[in-house]
C-alpha cells in the first residue's frame, strides 16, 4: 500500500452514525477485531477486550449509557472496548499506567479505519463508565474505554458531515529546532 492509498483512506474515514439496518456478519466483525489485535500496546500487553454486543437487550441498556446512543440500535455490530489494567509486563512497572489505556485506544482506530477500508461506516460511542462496567460484570481492574458502532452506510452518510472540517495544519504543530 502507497502513502496515497493510505492518505485517501484517512480522508475518506469519518464518523457514521446512521446505518441500513441490514447486520453485519459475524466474519466481517471478526475480521476488524483481527485487525485491532496487531495495533500497537505499551510493553507489547495487549490489554485490550473486545465486547461484541449482539444481544438486543443488552444493546439497549448500553445505548441508555452512550452520550448520542439513539443510533446504536441500527446498528449492524457493536463492540464495547475495555482495557485490562493488570495485564501490565512482567517483571517491570509501567512507567505511565494510563498507557494501558491509551494502547485500547489505538485498537480501536485500527477498527475504524479498517471498517472503511471493508466499506463498512462507524463511529466512537461515548459511554458512561460505571453502568456500563456493571452491565458487563468487569473486574474492578477493567475499565471501560469506549463503544464502537459499526454497519453498512445509509445513502448519503458516506459523505462528510459538517463536523469533518479540521484545524489548519499551521495550527498544530511546533517544530524544534
Ligand atoms: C473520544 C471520542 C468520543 C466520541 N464520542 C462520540 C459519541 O458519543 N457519539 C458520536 O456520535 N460520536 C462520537 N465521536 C465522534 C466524533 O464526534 C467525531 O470523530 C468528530 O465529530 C469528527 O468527525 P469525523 O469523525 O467524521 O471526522 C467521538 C470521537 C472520539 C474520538
Amino acid at each position: 500500500m502507497t502513502y496515497e492509498d493510505f492518505q485517501k483512506l484517512c480522508h475518506e474515514r469519518r464518523s457514521v452514525r446512521y446505518f441500513n439496518h441490514k447486520p453485519m456478519t459475524k466474519e466481517e466483525v471478526l475480521q476488524l477485531l483481527e485487525i485491532a489485535r496487531l495495533s500497537p500496546s505499551v510493553e507489547n500487553t495487549q490489554p485490550w477486550h473486545f465486547h461484541v454486543i449482539m444481544n438486543e437487550i443488552l444493546r439497549t441498556k448500553l445505548m441508555e449509557s452512550s452520550c448520542y446512543g439513539n443510533f446504536v440500535a441500527g446498528a449492524g455490530a457493536f463492540i464495547v472496548v475495555t482495557c485490562d489494567r493488570m495485564r501490565s509486563p512482567t517483571a517491570k512497572t509501567l512507567w505511565n499506567p494510563r498507557e494501558l489505556e491509551y494502547s485500547c485506544i489505538a485498537a480501536m482506530e485500527h477498527i475504524l479505519l479498517g471498517a472503511m477500508a471493508m466499506g463498512i461506516g462507524g463511529s466512537w460511542v461515548s459511554l458512561h463508565h460505571g453502568p456500563v462496567h456493571s452491565l458487563l460484570k468487569l473486574s474492578a481492574s477493567q475499565s471501560v474505554i469506549g463503544g464502537i458502532m459499526l454497519g453498512r452506510f445509509r445513502r448519503g452518510e458516506e459523505k462528510a458531515s459538517t463536523e469533518h472540517d479540521r484545524r489548519p495544519l499551521a495550527e498544530i504543530y511546533t517544530m524544534h529546532h
